[in-house]
């Protein structure tokens, strides 16, 4: 791995040459991969539009560099190690070459059902390996992927794949996830009632799940893949893709309507995530990753898939959950397969704290050397717990700092290479320009200050459009700010230039590292029949890091208690249950402006239980609605 940064002077070189002269640093950068033909042009863009393109008129085939290009040396280097949820279950592992024959294997079968380049495929698959070549395969014939995370409602697959237009899902017929079993095929059929693009479903077995195959939709993976067997030659040469050729989209939530779907692309999406992977982990040949994430979100797709076998390295996936059977899985893990690096998430870390450390010091986590955070920000304690506890004080802890819309890691510790603070982000990586603005649209110049953070230059990692609705993400991220790219994040920075993450300024929750929209949870509940209005705002949650705290309006006469568990229900059923609202307090009214825009701040620090700062409450329509808010707000303290 040539571009791996070794120490902090290669970093400050590296930096300055990013920013020097971005084009030669991410074309040596980008010689490091296998391209079928090489770009015109390194970058052209304008963030007006916005227009970003990444190695022009070049040719190339992400599958090859994250398959293809390993197997003449390292073929027999496990790509996926695959933990099963139930560990008395025989775990799986894949090496290169078998995942390459695997992939194209899947691929032929895509081919056989009729999916061309561009077109896109809906995957819901469980965190198996079969999600894995799923998403290979799709890259391997061009066809773009937008997997689902298991999650989700049968609504808002539909949703999504209406959006995209998808022409073929992939499924199975159950999941397992700790003691529950999902029921991942009949939720598809749900969702497929809303939609009409779909010609075809592949339905994996793994749970043995009793199912309904629909004649004519549904076929079984296994079928296919004995038809493609008998056909006879196994081989699927990749198809060759422009560098801007779209690689997958993935919806995330934002402060306003429906998820829209992140659009990534070839090239950039390719040489971000491998540059990204070797260098914030520093991995070296031989070692085990492991990413705790769901390939269902941007962490999987670019750090278990994509970013590792880019580099060829060695992804350990895990179906489970980190409290089946106890808390001490993750752990467990680390010391079955001598895990060198793990990469979680804050709201992990803080419950399997939460369990105490005996299901952590018994376990050999002496293999361990570098941590990974992603997510949200990770406050002191978990910091700590993680280092000391976890780490045993000599691992260095990357708090990864980046956005489904970025692919990639954006600022970020470098692992023992450059510094570390508790809760810091820290520095930028190299080819990344981060500014903090104010609200007048200034830069804010100096240290120790604290702002709205936005990207001054492209990376080649960075979302190119949101699918369907360019207009959608000119003013989602490129209006706000003339010529920025704005995050939604606030950020301070230190006198000693470290960034620091504080957390979204928009009406977007994070709660256990999951993007939720305040619009999308409140649409979901004023669904409900009993419901006349509804505000949803984020507080502190132990956990989560942020909880859904639901203020609603209700048709007098309700039966209060039977009416929350209906509106979880019909969350769950239209959104997901990581959507679900921690508390619902009913209200008579809420607080709005003159002009009827619901002030959201109080209603946040009400929440938050911080009376003393309501703010200036007199230009509202009725301040008494206030009082009658805090009041009802204390059979949740
Ligand atoms: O608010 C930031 C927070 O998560 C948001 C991005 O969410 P999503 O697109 O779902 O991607 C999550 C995984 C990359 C950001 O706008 N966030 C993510 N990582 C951190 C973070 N906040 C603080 N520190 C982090 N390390």
């Amino acid at each position: 791995m040539s571009f791996q940064i070794k120490n902090f002077e290669e970093y400050q070189d590296a930096y300055k040459r990013s920013v020097d002269n971005p084009e030669q640093f991410w074309g040596e950068i980008a010689d490091n991969f296998f391209w079928k033909r090489k770009w015109n042009n390194v970058l052209n863009w304008n963030f007006t539009e916005p227009n970003i393109k990444w190695f022009d008129g070049g040719k190339l085939n992400i599958t090859e560099n994250c398959l293809d290009r390993h197997i003449y040396k390292n073929g027999d280097t496990p790509a996926i190690i695959w933990e099963p949820n139930d560990p008395s279950e025989a775990h799986r592992i894949l090496t290169y070459k078998q995942l390459l024959a695997k992939v194209e294997q899947f691929a032929n079968v895509l081919k056989n059902n009729n999916v061309k380049k561009g077109d896109r495929v809906c995957i819901y698959l469980p965190m198996v390996p079969e999600l894995v070549i799923a998403v290979l395969a799709c890259a391997r014939i061009g066809a773009i992927h937008s997997v689902v995370f298991g999650g989700f409602s049968a609504q808002s697959i539909a949703d999504r794949i209406n959006d995209a237009e998808c022409k073929l899902v992939i499924t199975s017929d159950g999941g397992f996830r700790g003691t529950k079993v999902l029921e991942l095929k009949s939720i598809v059929d749900d969702a497929l009632m809303q939609c009409q693009s779909v010609e075809k479903v592949i339905v994996l077995t793994r749970t043995r799940t009793p199912i309904s195959m629909i004649k004519g939709r549904d076929v079984w993976w296994e079928d296919e893949i004995k038809k493609v067997e008998t056909q006879g030659n196994p081989a699927c040469p990749a198809e060759e893709m422009d560098s801007e050729d779209t690689l997958f989209i993935l919806y995330t939530s934002g402060s306003t309507g429906k998820p829209k779907g992140v659009v990534h692309t070839t090239a950039g999406y390719m040489v971000y995530t491998g540059y990204t992977f070797a260098n914030t982990f520093q991995y070296k040949p031989g070692e085990v990753y492991f990413c705790t994430a769901d390939i269902g979100w941007i962490t999987g797709h670019s750090y278990i898939v994509y970013g590792p076998l880019s580099q060829g390295a060695t992804s350990l996936m895990f179906e489970g959950i980190p409290t089946f059977p106890d808390a001490g899985r993750y752990w467990d893990i680390v010391d079955k397969y001598k895990v060198n690096i793990i990469y979680t998430a804050p709201t992990a870390i803080r419950s399997l704290m939460a369990f105490g450390d005996s299901y952590v010091d018994n376990k050999d986590l002496s293999s361990l050397r570098v941590l990974g955070s992603v997510g949200e920000p990770i406050n002191e304690e978990a910091w700590n717990w993680y280092n000391e506890k976890i780490g045993k004080g000599k691992c260095p802890i990357a708090d990864t700092w980046w956005q489904t819309e970025n692919g990639g890691h954006l600022i970020t510790p470098i692992a023992g290479v450059t510094p570390q603070v508790p809760g810091y982000a820290m520095l930028p990586l190299p080819g990344v320009q981060p500014c903090l603005m104010d609200e007048n649209g200034n830069e804010i110049e100096g240290n120790d200050v604290s702002g709205n953070l936005c990207i001054k230059f492209p990376w080649p990692g960075m979302l190119r459009t949101t699918w369907g609705d360019h207009e959608r993400c000119r003013q989602t991220y490129f209006a706000t700010y003339k010529d920025m790219y704005f995050t939604g994040d606030g950020c301070y920075r230190s006198p000693e230039g470290y960034y620091r993450i504080t957390g979204r300024v928009d009406d977007v929750l994070n709660v256990s590292g999951h993007r939720i929209g305040t619009a999308e949870v409140e649409n979901a509940i004023n669904m409900h029949a009993d419901v006349v209005e509804s505000a949803i705002v984020g507080y502190p949650h132990p956990v989560k890091g942020q909880g859904i705290y639901a203020y609603v309006i209700a048709n007098h006469h309700i039966d209060a208690e039977k009416t929350r568990q209906d509106i979880l229900q019909t969350v769950t059923r239209l959104i997901g249950a990581i959507a679900k609202p921690d508390i619902i307090q009913f209200v008579t009214d809420l607080p709005k402006t003159r002009s009827g825009k619901i002030m959201r701040r109080i209603l946040r620090k009400v929440a938050e239980g911080e009376l003393s700062s309501l703010g200036d409450t007199s230009t509202l329509q009725d301040p008494t609605v206030v009082e009658a808010i805090i009041e009802g707000s204390k059979e949740f303290k």
